[in-house]
């Protein structure tokens, strides 16, 4: 059996947070959170969790999440919450987050449909 380097004793994290990276070629039908600045908000963010000592949650790239029209788009687990971040202030909302699970009901995504 595998020893974890890192001395954990179970796989996963208290909460796992991805954010899209991903760019489309211009001219794209739909919008991409990379050219949001997307990136560097995720960079923001895990320099602001390792500052505030947050060791049990991992903040992450990801591919696109297919809410491209929302973003910049992000979702943390386990509540399963979908954000748009948007500028430093989505940073410090988001490390509450990840903190202690506090919900930024100004950075939840707004969804809306054609159907309502
Ligand atoms: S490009 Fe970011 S959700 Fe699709």
């Amino acid at each position: 059996m595998a020893i974890d380097p890192k001395g954990r004793v179970k796989p996963g994290y208290a909460r796992h947070m991805f954010v899209c990276g991903h760019e489309r070629p211009e001219g794209a039908t739909r919008p991409s959170c990379s050219k949001r600045g997307s990136l560097s908000l995720m960079a923001a963010i895990k320099r602001a969790a390792k500052e505030a000592g947050l060791e049990d949650v991992r903040v992450q790239k990801s591919g696109c999440l297919d809410f491209c029209e929302f973003g910049t788009t992000a979702v943390v687990y386990p509540e399963g919450i979908w954000y748009t971040l948007e500028g430093e202030e989505s940073v410090a909302a988001m490390i509450g987050h990840l903190k202690n699970g506090t919900v930024s009901a100004k950075h939840q995504m707004k969804f809306a449909t054609e159907h309502e």
